[in-house]
């Protein structure tokens, strides 16, 4: 009779335990499929992350290239001849660069020509770069329309002081005076943060 009773009682508990355990089973598949969907997305958003980085940093490569020729074929005529290059080649390479959708810049925290002032998205990242100096690493910002802005860090290379270090030429520093009064990209040393590329772009489908 005991025994009996145990057994119903075992019985009615093991239902009990199987349906408990049933019911964990259930709720552990649906975490574990929340934690798969979690991090599919999280996986999603670090591939889409890093295809847009991967495609700012080719996009942007053409607009670096030919300014460093612009800057080279101006050096080779002379320090005070370079200016007009920077001047003038800058804007127009940005310029024809600037299409289908592609919007491109530079931009600086101490600005020579206050026209190359950073787009609203670019601000936030130049502060970022400018309050840590030991991040160089690249950015990329959602924009509205579909479109992904790209900014990377420019560091000042041996070549930029002439123009962009302690002590100019004089004939360099009163051209530079004269075009640019509110000047403030003077007294930069190498390795030393001087500003940011920045380019815009639709992101592929
Ligand atoms: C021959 C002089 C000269 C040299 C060398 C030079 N720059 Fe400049 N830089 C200028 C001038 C002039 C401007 C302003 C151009 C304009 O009016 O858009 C400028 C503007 C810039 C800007 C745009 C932001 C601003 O302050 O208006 C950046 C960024 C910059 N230079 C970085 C560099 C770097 C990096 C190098 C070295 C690779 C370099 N420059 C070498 C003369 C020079």
């Amino acid at each position: 009779m005991v025994g009996q009773r145990h057994n119903q009682q075992f019985a009615c508990c093991a239902r009990r335990t199987g349906l408990v355990a049933g019911r964990s089973i259930v709720t552990y598949t649906r975490l574990l499929s929340l934690v798969v969907v979690a991090l599919a997305l999280v996986v999603d958003v670090a591939a889409a992350q890093e295809s847009g980085l991967a495609r700012g940093s080719q996009l942007l490569s053409q607009y670096k290239t030919d300014l460093q020729q612009a800057l080279r074929e101006g050096l080779n005529q002379g320090e005070v001849e370079a200016i007009a290059a920077c001047r003038v080649q800058a804007p127009k390479i940005a310029k024809t660069l600037s299409r289908d959708d592609i919007r491109v810049g530079r931009t600086s925290h101490r600005l020579r020509n206050p026209a190359n002032a950073p787009p609203d998205w670019v601000e936030p990242i130049l502060q970022t770069y400018v309050a840590s100096p030991s991040d160089r690493e690249p950015r990329t910002v959602p924009l509205s329309q579909g479109r992904l802005g790209y900014a990377e860090p420019i560091v000042l290379q041996p070549l930029c002081v002439a123009c962009h270090g302690e002590v100019l030429d004089s004939e360099v520093a009163s051209r530079i005076n004269e075009l640019y009064p509110a000047d403030r990209a003077v007294g930069f040393h190498v390795g030393e943060l001087r500003g940011v590329f920045w380019i815009e772009f639709p992101v592929e489908n």
